[in-house]
Formats: structure tokens, sequence, C-alpha cells
């Protein structure tokens, strides 16, 4: 699996979407499309994105009944992207429905990853609200290891974790991590960050990085030189 830079598309509107991508002219970034934008300007911004010849990473987290995720998962099926992802916390059934639901009628289908626990969970808020008494660290691998037995292709986690997953779920069990600054750069409200190249070295597959590439004073040279950094 080839590794890539994700740049997370964390813009309000059409036009600050396509004025950044204008600036790619030699490139063409592989793209996190999340709730913001595809909740403002729906599936038509990804069909756009899409056809100038982005892979698309469609972050929207669903988390339902099996029978409505496996529908919602067809219909995201045909709007062609790349990477999509649902929460763990819906269960085994679900995310096997899921699964159903994205393979396309050639039988091919976009990378399906887990979100075990936000990284905006505390573990008090495991405790007190959703009444899990159990150290965050075994809930995240549980979550892991029954997307992994689901047939899901990976997770979503922080580069710091990668090395255990990886020992746990096997080498070929996908690591998507955001949470990745330069070593100059601010840290802004992410808390545990580490850079393009220790990810690297960390082993994780796909990195997302959002704002030191999008609100960089040259966005272009950001995506290279994180580019440089991860994948070499
Ligand atoms: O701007 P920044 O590099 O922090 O953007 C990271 C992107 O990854 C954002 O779109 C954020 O929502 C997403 N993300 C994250 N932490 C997670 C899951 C997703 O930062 N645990």
């Amino acid at each position: 699996m080839a590794k890539d830079v994700i740049v997370a598309l964390d813009f309000p509107g059409e036009k600050e979407v396509f004025d950044f991508l204008d600036l790619f002219r030699e490139e063409k970034p592989y793209v996190k499309i999340g709730m913001e934008l595809f909740y403002a300007l729906g599936p038509n911004v990804v069909r756009e994105i899409k056809a100038r010849g982005h892979k698309i990473f469609l972050d929207l987290k669903l988390h339902d009944i099996p029978n409505t995720v496996r529908s919602a998962m067809a219909s995201l099926s045909r709007l062609d992207v790349d990477m999509t992802n649902l929460h763990a916390a819906g269960g085994s059934r679900m995310m096997a429905e899921a699964l159903t639901g994205l393979t396309r009628p050639d039988g091919t289908r976009p990378l399906l990853i887990a979100v075990t626990q936000l990284t905006s969970t505390s573990q008090e808020t495991l405790e007190k609200d959703l009444l899990i008494e159990k150290p965050m660290e075994d809930v995240v691998a549980h979550y892991a290891a029954v997307a992994r037995e689901s047939g899901l292709d990976g997770i979503v986690c922080s580069p710091l974790e990668v090395p255990g997953v990886k020992a746990r779920l096997g080498k070929e069990f996908l690591t998507v991590t955001p949470g990745v600054r330069f070593a100059d750069g601010d840290a802004g409200d992410q808390v545990r960050v580490t850079t393009p190249a220790k990810a690297r070295e960390l082993g994780s597959d796909y990195i997302v990085m959002g704002r030191p590439i999008t609100r960089a004073a040259d966005p272009v040279a950001a995506y290279r030189r994180a580019m440089a950094e991860f994948v070499g």
C-alpha cells in the first residue's frame, strides 16, 4: 500500500476549496472531505474534486443501525471515493453491513477505516458519560480488533499508536494518522503531535494534515515538504 499525505480540506465553502486546489499545478494531492464541506455543498463537491483527478477520503464517520449504514455506504460507493469511514462503536454487524453496501457491482470498493474513540473523548467522558470503565488504551485496542475481525481495512489513530496497532493487528492493517505538524510549526489545538518524518518512522500508512498545509504562506511548498518527509 502506497504511503501518502492526505490534505484535510477544512474550508467553509466552494470558493475557498477551489482557490486552494487551484494552487496545485503539478501535483494532485489526496484530499479529505469532512462533514463541514459535505453538509454545506453536498455530493457535487465530491464529484467535482474527483473529476479534477484527486483521490478522496470522505470523512463522514457513519454510525447508525446496520441496514441504514449499508444503504448509506451504497450511496457513497457511487460517489467513487477512495476511502471512507465509520464509528467502530456501531458494532461488528454494522461494520460488516457497511462493507457490503460499499462494495460496487464490479467487486471493487473504497477503503473502509474505523474511528475507535474520538481523540476529544477523555477517560472521564468514557467513564461518566459512556459508562465504559476501562482504560482508554484497552478500549481503543479492542475496537480496533473488532474492526479488523469485521473485515475493515484499518483505523484512524495517532502516529504514536501505530507501532502497537501494527504489532497486534498486523502490518497490512492500515493506520491513517492526523495530529501531524512540521518541527518548526504551531501545534494549534492538537495535543500529541508528530512530524511527517516521525510518522514515517513509526510506520503510519497515511498522514492527514490540514492547517500546516492549508494555512501555510506557501501551501504547495508545505505539501511538498510533507511529501518529501513522509513519502521520501
Ligand atoms: O489542521 P489539522 O492538521 O489539525 O487537521 C487534522 C484533520 O484531521 C482535521 O480534519 C481533523 O478533524 C481530523 N482529525 C483529527 N483527529 C482525529 C480525527 C480526525 O485531527 N482523531
